[in-house]
This record gives structure tokens, C-alpha cells and sequence, in this order.
């Protein structure tokens, strides 16, 4: 099978952990494919956070209203804007590039045979100060979301079929 058929059509979020520890090379290795996304102008206005402290997972998990999943999560990637990396682009760009950068985590993840979900932080404001105040994040930067990863419990959930004919235009609406 190919790179589409083996990781992009079979990804779906996991929400449901064993709570088993992910050895920090592996967390490296998908925070690297993270960070191998494309972004406007490669500016890369980004910041990635690995957070595997459990105090500091559960303080997440509390002011966090849909990553309940955090409870038995081994670690979670908090990807962060970095909006006044340059004057022109990263304003306007940055929220696409840290969403590009989301999606090759979960891709990364999941062909790894572990499991992860986005959950929402920006552009909830009181989701962003909390998530600033539990890990230290300068007020400039911009939590953008919480990323949940651990190794799935139980049956890997199934992937949902959302191809679309309707959805697709060939040449004009
Ligand atoms: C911007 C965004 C915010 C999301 N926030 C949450 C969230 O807070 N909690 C959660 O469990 N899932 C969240 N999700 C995951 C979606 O619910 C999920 O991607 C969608 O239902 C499609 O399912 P799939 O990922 O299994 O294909 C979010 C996804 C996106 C793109």
C-alpha cells in the first residue's frame, strides 16, 4: 500500500489511551515531521511543545473542555503561533502554516501505529491564557492547539469515508 492508502485514508482521532509511555526519540521524531511542513514563504512561524509531565497534562486537561483524553494520554504536542516572527507574512499566515504543521503530526502519529486528536485551543481566548499560564508561554505567542497522543486503547477507531462528489468541481463551480 501507498503513503495515501496506508496512513491518509486510515487516520482517524483517538480519544481513547492506555496511558503506556512514547519514548522521547519517538516524540522527536514526529515533532520533526511536525516541523517538516510547508508554511508561506517558509517563515515558519511556529513553536512546538512536547508536554509528557503529568501534573502539568492533567492542568491542561482541566481547563480544556474536549481533551478529556488528556487523562491517559502519554504526551501531548501544543503547537504555538508565532505571529511576529516577520512583519508581513507570519501575521496574516500563521494560523494555516501552525494547521499544516498539525496535520503532518497526526499523519506522523498515526503511521507510527499510535493515536492522537486536535483539540481546540486558538481562537478560544481563555483556552489560549490558560494554556499560556500552565506552560509558561510568552504572551506573544498563540497557543494554537493541544495535540493528545498516546497508544490507542482497545480497537483503533475506524476511519470515516468523507469523499464527497459533491464537494468536487472539475474546472468551474
Ligand atoms: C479545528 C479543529 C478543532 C478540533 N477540536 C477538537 C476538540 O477540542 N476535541 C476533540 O475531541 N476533537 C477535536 N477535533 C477533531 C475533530 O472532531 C475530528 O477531526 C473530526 O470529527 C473528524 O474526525 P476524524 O479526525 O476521525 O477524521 C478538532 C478538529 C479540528 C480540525
Amino acid at each position: 500500500m501507498d503513503f495515501i492508502d496506508s496512513v491518509i485514508m486510515t487516520r482517524a482521532s483517538v480519544r481513547s489511551f492506555t496511558g503506556a509511555g512514547i519514548p522521547r526519540e519517538t516524540l522527536l521524531r514526529i515533532a520533526k515531521a511536525g516541523m517538516a511542513a510547508p508554511s508561506a514563504t517558509d517563515v515558519r512561524p511556529w513553536a512546538l511543545m512536547i508536554v509528557s509531565d503529568r501534573p502539568k497534562l492533567d492542568a491542561l486537561n482541566a481547563c480544556l473542555p474536549y481533551a478529556k483524553m488528556l487523562d491517559k494520554a502519554a504526551a501531548a504536542f501544543v503547537v504555538c503561533g508565532d505571529p511576529h516572527k516577520d512583519e508581513n507574512v507570519a501575521p496574516r499566515f500563521w494560523t494555516v502554516d501552525c494547521a499544516a504543521m498539525t496535520e503532518n503530526i497526526l499523519l506522523a502519529t498515526h503511521s507510527l501505529g499510535l493515536g492522537a486528536v486536535w483539540t481546540a485551543v486558538y481562537p478560544d481566548e481563555a483556552r489560549m491564557e490558560s494554556v499560556r499560564g500552565i506552560l509558561g508561554i510568552p504572551p506573544r505567542i498563540m497557543p494554537f492547539n493541544v495535540i493528545p497522543v498516546g497508544h490507542i486503547a482497545g480497537e483503533a477507531p475506524a476511519p470515516k469515508d468523507k469523499y464527497d462528489p459533491a464537494a468536487l468541481r472539475f474546472n468551474s463551480w
